[in-house]
Parts: structure tokens; C-alpha cells; sequence
């Protein structure tokens, strides 16, 4: 097929526009920028526009540095953070579990459904981190309180939760720390530290397993995600 109708198709542009597209080198082809619109592709071909991978090639995860201020919903009256992608880019993704509107941090988006189960499966127990920003006071207790599990109003105790507290300013009453949690209950990290005594003002993923959040992206960017991320979620697949 051609080069500019295969980018067409994908919805990249008209055909004119995919056309302007390749000859201001925006594309490439298995490594190498292509300026010829006639270019012959096939499906195996690894296509990029503007650096990002073009249907057909499309690898189905990604990373993202959720902004606060959109939903992790594929439909909603508020901003999601779909919207933030090309509509040929988030085609049959959905969120690797949710984080608040209010959340910013480390998402992934897959159309794959045993990743995400992977990750998400209350069986599974992958430790996500978070930092945090609150109003309020740590008793000395809390770190050891965390670990024991908290009764936040839920049928069962948390699990036990790891908190390290970077600053606990009793004067302005203000906190910052990092917990670590093994669930995905509903606003689980503000129950938490709520039932510590501190209202979150500030929450942001930074892990989920061994994978980071890339510190390089910025609030609402997002990027496929490497080999090795990948290779790293398929090994915590196999300790099932
Ligand atoms: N816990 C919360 O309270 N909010 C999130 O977004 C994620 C975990």
C-alpha cells in the first residue's frame, strides 16, 4: 500500500495533509524518514508520526503523566484522559485502573485486558506509591498504624500500607510523605491518611510495581511504553 494512504486510513489526515506530512519528514519507516508520499508500506512496517507509532504498528500500551483535571473514563462530561490523545492513538484503550480527577501521576492505557488484570487484580497485590501533600498532624504512631491496616469504613481492615513521611510540620500543620498500598480500594490513599488525621491537598502516582512514572513527561504526556517496562510487567504475570 501506499505511504499516504495507509497513513490516511489511520486517520493521521486527509490525504493531502499525510502527503504535506511526509515531505516536511514527519514520518518514518522502520527507522528512517521517508519523504516520498508513494512510499510502498505494508502492516509490518513500523510507522511513526511524528515519533508516535501509526496504526497497524500501534504497540497498545502506554505510559502517561495523568494531569489532574480529567477523569481515567473513556466517556464523560468532564475532560478525560482520552481526550488528551489522537483519536487514531486511543482507539480500544482503556485505563489500567483509575486514578481521582484530582490525581495526577504514573496511568498506563492498553487495549490488552490480561495486562491491565495483571496489574489490577486484587489477588495480585501490586504495590503502587504515592506522594502526597496534606493539612494536618502525624501522631508518631501513624507509620506503624499504616502497617497494621486501618479500619477506613470498609468490610475489611486495609492491607498493610507502607508510609514514610518526609515532613511533618506540626507548626503550619502541614505534611508530605509517600504511602505505599497493595489494593485499589475507592480513594483509598485520602481515607487513609484522613483516618491519620490529614486531608490530601496534593496526590500524585509515582510506581505501580517495578514500573515509574517518567519524570520526563510532563503533566498530560504520555509515550508507548519501552521493551523493558513490558518485560517488567510480564514478570510479575509469571509469579501467578
Ligand atoms: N487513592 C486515592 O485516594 N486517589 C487516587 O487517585 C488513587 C489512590
Amino acid at each position: 500500500m501506499r505511504l499516504d494512504k495507509f497513513l490516511a486510513d489511520a486517520g493521521i489526515g486527509t490525504r493531502s495533509e499525510v502527503k504535506t506530512a511526509v515531505r516536511k519528514k514527519f514520518v518514518s519507516v522502520n527507522g528512517c524518514v521517508v519523504t516520498d508520499p508513494g512510499t510502498s508500506v505494508s502492516e509490518t512496517d513500523i510507522i511513526l508520526h511524528k515519533e508516535r507509532p501509526v496504526s497497524g504498528s500501534k504497540p497498545g500500551y502506554y505510559l502517561m503523566n495523568k494531569p489532574a483535571g480529567c477523569v481515567c473514563a473513556n466517556k464523560d462530561n468532564s475532560k478525560t484522559v482520552f481526550d488528551l490523545m489522537s483519536p487514531q492513538e486511543r482507539k480500544g484503550l482503556f485505563t489500567v485502573g483509575r486514578l481521582d480527577k484530582d490525581t495526577e501521576g504514573l496511568l498506563l492505557l492498553t487495549d490488552d485486558g490480561a495486562f491491565a488484570h495483571a496489574l489490577t487484580s486484587p489477588r495480585r497485590h501490586v504495590d503502587k506509591t504515592y506522594y502526597f501533600e496534606g493539612d494536618g498532624v502525624l501522631a508518631e504512631q501513624a507509620v506503624l498504624k499504616a502497617e497494621e491496616g486501618l479500619d477506613i469504613g470498609d468490610d475489611k481492615q486495609t492491607k498493610p500500607a507502607k508510609l514514610v513521611v518526609l515532613s511533618n510540620d506540626t507548626k503550619n500543620r502541614r505534611v508530605t510523605g509517600t504511602l505505599t498500598i497493595s489494593e485499589g480500594r475507592y480513594h483509598q490513599v485520602k481515607r487513609m491518611m484522613a483516618k491519620l488525621g490529614v486531608t490530601i491537598t496534593y496526590l500524585k502516582r509515582l510506581s505501580i510495581g517495578g514500573l515509574c512514572l517518567d519524570e520526563t513527561l510532563l503533566p498530560g504526556n504520555y509515550r508507548p511504553m519501552t521493551e523493558e517496562e513490558l518485560a517488567m510487567v510480564q514478570t510479575e504475570r509469571e509469579k501467578e
